[in-house]
């Protein structure tokens, strides 16, 4: 499974790029409000795709076919790597097949039901987003869209992807994985806490301070 850093921070993504961790970023919105500061958010986005070698989801706010369809051509200048991110309504879904003809990259963002992933997908969507986090707040079981959805394109044989998104803990991770989502896009906080586990460190500890104590003792019995 690929993952994806959900951020549209910087910083973040320059780490996790470095670090060969990610596939791919994904930014919304809210994100681009929480980190661009003053910076003009189209700069924020050609530096994200600058610094990631996957695709980067940056989302429209026209909520009319013609409008998506035209801010859509527009960031898709900010970098080849640029997926826009349309939401799941009647004209997003039209301005999606659009956008596939052009041969420009979408992913349908705000997917809360597998018969919507399955809509976005005969549009011709490169990605559908269902939302986990979101849906688990109100009481869902939101693997079980994303096991309806993965059955869903594997009977037709539809090749738009799973991005598994909204992700809130590391088992959210293991279970998109598990149900065969394409993609998770996670935040910076999960990522981190899918590298650690307090017995890895543990058990670094007891290894280091054994190896300690050998070289020790073996310098020891080299003096003597
Ligand atoms: O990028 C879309 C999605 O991942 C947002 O997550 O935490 O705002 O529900 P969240």
């Amino acid at each position: 499974m690929k993952l994806f850093l959900d951020t549209a921070d910087l910083g973040e993504v320059r780490w996790a790029s470095q670090a060969g961790l990610i596939d791919g970023v994904t930014t919304n919105p809210t994100l681009l409000n929480q980190h661009a500061g003053d910076v003009e958010p189209h700069d924020v986005l050609k530096e994200i795709c600058s610094l990631v070698d996957g695709p980067v989801s940056a989302e429209v706010v026209a909520v009319d076919a013609e409008g998506m369809y035209r801010e859509a051509r527009e960031l898709a200048k900010l970098g080849e790597n640029i997926v826009v991110k349309i939401p799941m309504l009647e004209d997003g879904l039209v301005a999606v097949r659009r956008l596939t003809a052009d041969g420009i990259k979408t992913n349908v963002t705000l997917a809360f039901s597998s018969v919507q992933c399955l809509l976005a997908a005969k549009a011709g969507a490169t990605f559908v987003s269902p939302f986990l986090g979101r849906l688990d707040d109100i009481g869902h079981d939101s693997m079980e869209i994303v096991r309806e959805a993965r059955l869903i394109f594997d009977n037709y044989g539809l090749e738009t992807e799973i991005l598994a998104a909204s992700i809130r803990h590391p088992r959210h991770v293991a279970e998109a994985a598990m149900v065969g989502a394409d993609v998770a896009t996670i935040p910076t906080g999960v990522l981190k806490k899918l590298l650690l586990h307090p017995l890895t460190d543990r058990g670094l500890d007891k290894f280091l301070n054994d190896w300690s104590k050998l070289v020790a003792r073996t310098r020891v019995n080299v003096e003597s």
